[in-house]
């Protein structure tokens, strides 16, 4: 290699270094950018949204997609109806009050002070954030998974996944794969549904013994993590 050649590999290689410099700082702004604007209230205009913004955001996230490490869960495909009863239990001490339940607990006290009036309008702009599909966490065996909900939770469920208004049942479609087994958990565990004014939840006590094998529920929670939520 002549000295010619070994300038011309030098400046090459120093290109490339303040190219790859450069790019590695251009990309982190972008990672920073991106995560603020996933904080940005969406549709800050609706009404509900300044209270999402300051008491529900935080765990839930801008998008209502949920944070697993706080076991918060996403949001975004349930009913309006649904949300607002759940909103009424918690503040009510219908869920979340039994002591062993850490979660319900968190979301109980995140619930206490809010009127009739500001559940709706949280319910509602909830239901302005688009649908996501959680990414899963779980992984199962999905035919017996779909064999399982098509013969033991779709006659109240829907043959999709996407709830049942008239019967009240929420849609599993769209929710965290993770939050599925932990509710199933704890409606048989007495957990949660136990409580003598939870009418719908009684419904879950009374099923959630029919499975008790963790490998089973894990494959009916991979299973539906791969329907997609209502568009
Ligand atoms: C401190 C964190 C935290 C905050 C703040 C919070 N939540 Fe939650 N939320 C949770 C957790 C944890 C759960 C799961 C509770 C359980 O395991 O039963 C939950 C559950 C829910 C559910 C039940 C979902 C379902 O599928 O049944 C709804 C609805 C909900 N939250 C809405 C809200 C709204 C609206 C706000 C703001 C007023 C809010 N949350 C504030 C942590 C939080
Ligand atoms: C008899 C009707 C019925 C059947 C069958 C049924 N469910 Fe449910 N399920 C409900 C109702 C009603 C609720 C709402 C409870 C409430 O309001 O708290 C519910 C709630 C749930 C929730 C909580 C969802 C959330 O957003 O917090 C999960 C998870 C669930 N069901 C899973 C299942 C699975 C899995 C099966 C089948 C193994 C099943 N259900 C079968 C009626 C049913």
């Amino acid at each position: 290699m002549d000295i010619g050649t070994s300038r011309w590999l030098a400046l090459i290689l120093v290109a490339i270094a303040l190219g790859g410099c450069g790019e590695t700082e251009n990309s982190t702004t972008n990672v920073s950018d991106r995560v603020q604007a996933s904080q940005a209230l969406i549709n800050p205009t609706q009404a509900g949204a300044s209270d999402y913004g300051s008491q529900c955001l935080s765990c839930h996230g801008a998008q209502g997609i949920g944070q697993e490490s706080l076991q918060a869960p996403a949001l975004t495909s349930l009913d309006p109806v649904y949300i607002a009863r759940q909103l009424r239990h918690f503040r009510d001490g219908v869920r979340g009050a039994h002591p062993e339940d850490t979660h319900g607990s968190m979301m109980a006290a995140s619930s206490a002070g809010l009127s009739d009036p500001s559940i709706a309008d949280l319910a509602s702009y909830i239901d302005t954030l688009p649908n996501v599909l959680p990414a899963t966490t779980i992984k199962g065996d999905l035919a017996q998974g779909k064999d399982y909900h098509l013969n033991l939770c779709s006659a109240c469920h829907g043959s999709n996944a996407l709830g049942n208004v008239a019967l009240e049942a929420p849609a599993l479609a769209g929710l965290n794969d993770w939050y599925v087994l932990s509710q199933y958990e704890k409606f048989r565990g007495g957990l949660r549904g136990a409580h003598p004014e939870d009418r719908w939840g009684v419904q879950m006590v009374r099923l959630a013994p029919a499975i008790t094998d963790t490998d089973i529920l894990e494959s009916i929670a991979a299973y539906l993590a791969t329907l997609p939520p209502e568009a």
